[in-house]
């Protein structure tokens, strides 16, 4: 499998947010809570998949509060020094690069800079401590969208930030320069996410800081509607880039 990370680069292009590949990139728990509108108590008793997880230290603290998380990420089947290094790597070049594109950002952001710079960092080395017990107990799994190791109805919901809609091409309303992820991907990556949960699939975010919609996002929306399932769209707290401030829920 190619290392997704290893050319990562932020583009120049007229004043966009554009990157060349998916950043191994990772947000804490609380994070998450923002992202997906849930308060961790919501989590009890819950399987709960968060695919693509990438450096998040959401299952590390999910797992210290005893709520069931499997982080799935095709990068996880990458040596842990190798997967540390890329996460280090990746971290530092996106926050460098979001202060020369500070105006895509959401405003508040630039007030609380050192804050959202910690809370990176912070999720990145809670990550490193826990990935090794925590693969070996089957609590990260090497895998990749559209097709994931894990049985039909297997988790109660599943989460899946910043990988759909923001990473479609800059095109389509996300920050990619190639077209790598097209709606047909979008498509089965839903289906499969669907597959393996009993209730719902939640998405964050459903747009990038290029520009106020998301071609990407209402394509499909209208698609899983003419499939005869319910999706809608939810306005959340979370919001790093502009317009990010709501999630997709996807019901089973
Ligand atoms: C920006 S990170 C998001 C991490 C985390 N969900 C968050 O919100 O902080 C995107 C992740 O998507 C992963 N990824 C790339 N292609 C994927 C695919 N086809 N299926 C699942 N994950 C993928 C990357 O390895 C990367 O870790």
């Amino acid at each position: 499998m190619k290392a997704q990370t290893s050319h990562l680069q932020v583009l120049e292009d007229s004043g966009k947010f554009l990157i060349d590949d998916v950043a191994f990139f990772g947000r804490t728990l609380g994070e998450y809570e923002e992202m997906f509108h849930f308060e961790r108590e919501d989590l009890r008793g819950k399987r709960v998949l968060d695919c693509a997880s990438g450096p998040a230290s959401f299952a590390a603290e999910a797992h210290i509060i005893g709520v069931n998380v499997t982080a799935c990420d095709p990068m996880y089947e990458k040596r842990p020094d190798e997967l540390f290094h890329w996460a280090a790597h990746d971290v530092a070049l996106c926050l460098k690069n979001k202060d020369s594109k500070i105006d895509l950002f959401d405003p508040h952001l630039s007030e609380f800079a050192d804050q959202f710079e910690a809370e990176k960092v912070r999720a990145m080395r809670n990550f490193r401590n826990d990935f090794a017990k925590g693969k070996a107990d089957g609590r990260y799994v090497a895998g990749k969208l559209p097709n994931l190791p894990f049985p039909d109805d297997y988790f109660h919901l599943a989460f899946c930030s910043n990988l759909l809609f923001l990473y479609a091409s800059s095109k389509f309303g996300g920050i990619l320069n190639d077209d790598r992820f097209p709606f047909e991907f979008h498509m089965r990556a839903i289906f499969e996410l669907l597959r393996v949960v009993k209730d719902e699939v939640r998405i964050y975010p459903i747009k990038g800081p290029n520009r106020p919609d998301s071609p990407m996002a209402d394509a499909v929306v209208e698609a899983l509607k003419e499939a005869g399932i319910r999706a809608e769209y939810v306005p959340v707290h979370f919001k790093d880039v502009a317009g990010a401030n709501q999630m997709l829920r996807i019901f089973k």
